[in-house]
Parts: C-alpha cells; sequence; structure tokens
C-alpha cells in the first residue's frame, strides 16, 4: 500500500510513518515543518519507499497529485497544542478546517479513504456533567466554554472537520473515519507549545522546578504513541469502522500532580515541584477541565484495541529517550571541541 501522511514530520505522523514502512509499505510525507521537524523522519532519509514533500495542506495544486497517488490518506496536519491556539487563534482555525476542507475535497474527486485525526478536546467540559465513574463515549454530548475564550476554538476547529469528514461519508459516500486522541505522548514530541509529559521530563532531568499549572489535582488519561499508532492502522484496514468516530485512548487516570512525582522520581530529580495559576501560565480567563477519561470500549469491539503501556511504562520511555539526545548532544559538542 502507498500511504499519504500529512503532518507526517510531527510527532504522531513521524511513528505512524515508521510504523506503516515497517509493515513493508510506501509512504508519502506532506509537512511543511511548522512544528514538525526533518529530524523525526532522518531515519528514512535514503529510504526509497519513503517521499517528503515540504508543503502547506492548504495549497491544493501540490496536494492534489499526492492525494490521487496515494492509496489511503491519514490527514494530521494540524496547528496543535494549547499555547498555540492561543498564541494564533486565527492561524489555528484556518488551517485546521480549511485544511480538512482541501483533504476531503480531494479524497473525493479520486476516491480514496481518509483517517481524520480528531481530539479528545472536543468533548470540551462533558465531563464536569457526568458522574465520577463515567466516561466520555463517542456519541455523548460535548460542553464548550464561550467564544470569547479561544482556548475553545482549538476544539471546535477539530470538531468542525468531523462533522465535515462524517458529512462526507453520509452525502457522498466517501470512506472515512475519525480518530479522536487523548492526551498522546512519547519520544519526540516537544514541550515547546505546552505538551504537559515532555515539559516535565525536562525539568527534572535539569533539576530545575517542574511547574504544574492550577491546583494539579486535575486528571489526565495519557496514550502511548505506539498504541494510537497502531489503532490508527488497524481502524483503516477494519471495513465496519467507516464512517465511524473512536475513542483513542488509555482508563489509566492520574492527576497532574502524581505525574509530577512520578517524573520527578523516575528520574532520580531532586527538582522542586511548583504551582503556577493558570492566569499565569495561560493568561486571564483560561478555562481547563478537571478530568478527560474516555471510554474505550468502542475501539476494543472493533479492533481488538487494548492499551499496552502504562503511564510509568510512557515516563520510561520519554527519559530514556531524552537521556540518548542528551548522550548525542554531548559526543557532538566534545568532537567540536577535540
Ligand atoms: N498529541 C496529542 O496528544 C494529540 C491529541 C489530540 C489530537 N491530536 C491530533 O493529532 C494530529 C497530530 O498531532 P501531533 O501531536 O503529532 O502534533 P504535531 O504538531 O507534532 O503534528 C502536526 C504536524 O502538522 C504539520 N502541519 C501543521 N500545519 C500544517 C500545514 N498547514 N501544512 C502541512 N503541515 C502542517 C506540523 O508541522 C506538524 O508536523 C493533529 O491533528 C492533532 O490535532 C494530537
Amino acid at each position: 500500500m502507498r500511504y499519504l501522511i500529512t503532518g507526517g514530520a510531527g510527532f504522531i505522523g513521524s511513528h505512524l510513518a515508521d510504523y506503516l514502512v515497517g509493515k513493508g509499505h510506501e509512504v508519502h510525507i506532506v509537512d511543511d515543518l511548522s512544528t514538525g521537524s526533518l529530524e523525526n523522519i532522518a531515519a528514512h532519509v535514503r529510504n526509497k519507499r519513503v517521499d517528503f514533500t515540504q508543503a502547506n495542506i492548504l495549497d491544493r495544486e501540490v496536494m492534489e497529485p499526492l492525494v490521487a497517488n496515494c492509496d489511503q490518506v491519514f490527514h494530521l496536519a494540524a496547528v496543535v497544542g494549547v499555547k498555540l491556539i492561543l498564541e494564533k487563534p486565527v492561524h489555528t482555525i484556518e488551517t485546521n478546517v480549511e485544511g480538512t476542507q482541501v483533504i476531503l475535497k480531494l479524497a473525493r474527486e479520486h476516491n480514496k479513504k481518509v483517517l481524520v485525526a480528531s481530539t479528545s478536546e472536543v468533548y470540551g467540559k462533558a465531563m464536569e456533567n457526568l458522574h465520577h465513574s463515567d466516561q466520555l463515549s463517542e456519541d455523548g454530548d460535548w460542553t464548550l466554554g464561550s467564544t470569547g475564550k479561544s482556548r475553545w476554538a482549538y476544539a471546535c476547529s477539530k470538531a468542525m472537520d468531523e462533522f465535515l469528514a462524517l458529512a462526507y461519508y453520509e452525502e457522498y459516500g466517501l470512506p472515512v473515519i475519525v480518530a479522536r486522541f487523548f492526551n498522546t505522548v512519547g519520544p519526540r514530541q516537544t514541550g515547546r507549545y505546552g505538551m504537559v509529559i515532555p515539559n516535565f521530563v525536562e525539568s527534572a532531568t535539569s533539576n530545575t522546578p517542574i511547574r504544574v499549572f492550577g491546583d494539579g489535582n486535575q486528571s489526565r488519561c495519557f496514550t502511548a504513541v505506539a498504541d494510537a499508532v497502531r489503532a490508527c492502522v488497524d481502524l483503516m484496514s477494519c471495513d465496519e469502522a467507516v464512517g465511524e468516530v473512536f475513542n483513542i485512548g488509555s482508563v489509566e487516570e492520574i492527576t497532574i500532580n502524581d505525574l509530577a512525582k512520578r517524573v520527578k522520581e523516575l528520574a532520580r530529580s531532586t527538582s522542586e515541584i511548583v504551582h503556577v495559576p493558570y492566569e499565569e501560565a495561560y493568561g486571564k480567563g483560561f478555562e481547563d477541565m478537571r478530568r478527560r477519561t474516555p471510554d474505550i470500549s468502542k475501539l476494543q469491539r472493533f479492533i481488538g484495541y487494548n492499551p499496552t503501556y502504562t503511564t510509568d511504562d510512557i515516563i520510561g520511555e520519554i527519559l530514556h529517550y531524552r537521556h540518548s539526545r542528551v548522550g548525542d548532544a554531548t559526543r557532538v559538542e566534545r568532537a567540536a571541541v577535540s
């Protein structure tokens, strides 16, 4: 098979490329390198089964032959991360909505199956209305904050992508699958745009303060990127998944306070854990959700999915990755000096 991965030089996209190439497939990566990097896909530079095009997915002329010449599309390119969204709301909304529009239009013209990446953010504050034992299920209601708070623009742009993808399926019969990722983490994820684990790991390994936003009692469920990638690929080959929305996540819930403690312990760090008000981190009026726990029974039913990584496994893997990078950088510095 030949797959097109939009956003393939990004965090999830590059792991997806590794996985597909490892299975013997051909991959064409398109990415504008705005948050992704060539370093993420460096392993494939000389691989004849991997092509790379640096382009903006909004550029229809560039995208047309790429969509035409593949068998299936994984559409992951988007503006991602709370920090970026607050800084560039127009760019976020336009890229996420128009980008998906371009991909779906081209997929329809060339009749290609598309997996559209969405996010658990679309549930917004829905968990506040549920009992403690309840989980977020795909057909549950969503509760977003006011349009005056641009944080919710990301969720809304991704919800619009979902509506559009499902509309293409309903109206034109285009085979689409929507994947709602829940806090997906692993090696190569950058902390630059506000992702929590890379930031904690960086602070812990440099023995600088680990900054917990808010009171730290908010909780999340972290998904290993390897589990998420496997789920996406399995969904693409599952005929019954077409026209459906899936949570891709893990049900191991951890508060951000406990996460900070685990990272500190596993890194054997002397970092102090400090609390930073949301307002100081993200500006006035910032809203967050207290909990976000996925119901993954639908994913289990359709593809027999079960997460294989615990939160400790994930932290351990990221620490290992971080140490190997620091080791590489030190070796390069030493070589430069000698
Ligand atoms: N990582 C998570 O926890 C998470 C959670 C929910 C949803 N998602 C979704 O998964 C997808 C991948 O996210 P990620 O975590 O790998 O983030 P990422 O920022 O690493 O990946 C996004 C990639 O898209 C590229 N890109 C952005 N705008 C583009 C454009 N206009 N044209 C071409 N390329 C463009 C970026 O350079 C980057 O490589 C996104 O759609 C995101 O919304 C991720």
